[in-house]
């Protein structure tokens, strides 16, 4: 068994998800979150009830001053290196219930600078994927009045001023243990999470107000944060609250997360219905049995079958999720029919997605901040 690593730059082994709320210093959403986010909201997303949204930090600070009708707002982003795969998609999505459900504005970072950095790419490539990846970002639904998208590069202007305002209040071996950096990474990405910390209060300093921020993200993400809560607070800001979920496991089954490393096997927003069929048929690691017997016997293990982990994201109603868990453990269902739900689940969210996409293109500078 690989060692368990969760940072930003790395993500490796089998993840322990309460050995990393102890780890990070975070906090469960245990029942009582989210019995009051039901009452505030209306309903509690599936994501939450799921336990996919797992962890928070000053939640519940955030909806003390939300109750007393004080607003917030969303942050969150993408590192533009790729396409927009199934993983991002769910973060997303729940982003979006978020803006719908509290009404509320989103800062939508693309971390050009970041992703040129790290990644063995020209700037050139990377300013063609910030493009390519708007479309999908747009395409998630998101209000165009309430959503602003900033590019670390374009809107360096209105940025570094507060970027080194932070980087002056973090130290180089602060950032050496939180992201594993050693001499030898490049000075450009030991400055970076200052500039992933700005908007977490960028929309106060424009707009001269004090409001809490909530920034949903997948749990690497949170060393950034960790780091840098304590900063925007010294720099006069509130702590910005966060909500953290767990990695959707990659088709395969392996440890890590779903990712766009290995492209074969990562269902992206652009794949076509024959694709997504094939990827899911040939690699979605099955809990059945090895015969057909035998699995009529005993059933499948759906703690281990992808299809049957996946069907989370993606089948919303709890009583049909139960059915078919219940189904294929007994062995009534083979993991080939699981599959084809799953199939179509995820074709009919990328249909729409892809049909909203091709409408994107005009849409874009009324998303892209205004600078
Ligand atoms: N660093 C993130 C990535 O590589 C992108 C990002 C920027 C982000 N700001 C964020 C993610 C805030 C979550 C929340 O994908």
């Amino acid at each position: 068994m690989t060692k368990m690593k969760v940072n930003p730059y790395d993500v490796e082994g089998d993840i322990n998800y309460n050995r990393l709320i102890t780890e990070f210093g975070i906090k469960k959403i245990d029942d009582k979150l989210l019995k009051r986010i039901e009452k505030i909201a209306g309903e509690v997303h599936p994501y939450l009830r799921r336990g996919i949204f797992f962890a928070h930090r000053d939640l519940e600070k955030l909806l003390d001053a939300y109750e007393k009708g004080e607003k917030f707002f969303l942050y969150t982003g993408n590192g533009p290196s790729g396409p927009i795969h199934i993983g991002h998609y769910s973060i997303w999505s729940f982003t979006k219930w978020l803006q719908d459900k509290f009404n509320v504005e989103l800062w939508f970072q693309f971390t050009d600078d970041e992703k040129f950095l790290y990644k063995n790419m020209t700037y050139e490539e990377i300013q063609e994927w910030t493009h390519k990846n708007m479309l999908d970002v747009i395409a998630m639904g998101f209000d165009p009045k309430k959503t602003h998208f900033i590019v670390d590069t374009k809107h360096a202007n209105i940025m570094y001023p507060e970027a080194i305002k932070v980087a002056k209040k973090i130290t180089f071996s602060t950032i050496k243990a939180a992201f594993g950096f050693t001499d030898s990474n490049n000075i450009g990405s030991i400055f970076y999470t200052a500039m992933q910390t700005v908007p977490a209060f960028l929309s106060n300093v424009l707009n001269n107000k004090n409001e809490y921020c909530l920034i949903p993200l997948g749990v690497d993400q949170d060393p950034h944060f960790r780091i840098s809560r304590d900063v925007v607070e010294k720099l006069g800001h509130k702590k910005p609250a966060i909500i953290h979920a767990k990695f959707m496991s990659p088709l395969t089954g392996a440890s890590g997360k779903s990712g766009s490393s290995e492209s074969a096997k990562t269902i992206f927003m652009t794949d076509s219905a024959k694709t997504v069929k094939k990827k899911i048929n040939k690699y979605a690691f099955s809990g059945g049995k090895d015969t057909l017997e035998e699995h009529r016997k005993k059933g499948g293990d759906v703690s281990i079958d992808v299809a049957c982990q996946w069907l989370k994201y993606f089948e919303e109603d709890d009583n049909k999720l139960t059915e078919i868990y219940d189904k294929y453990s007994k062995g009534e269902l083979l993991s080939g029919e699981v599959k084809a739900i799953l199939i179509e689940k995820v074709n009919n969210i990328l249909s729409e997605h892809q049909k909203r996409r091709e409408t994107a293109e005009k849409q874009i500078d009324k998303f892209i901040l205004k600078n």
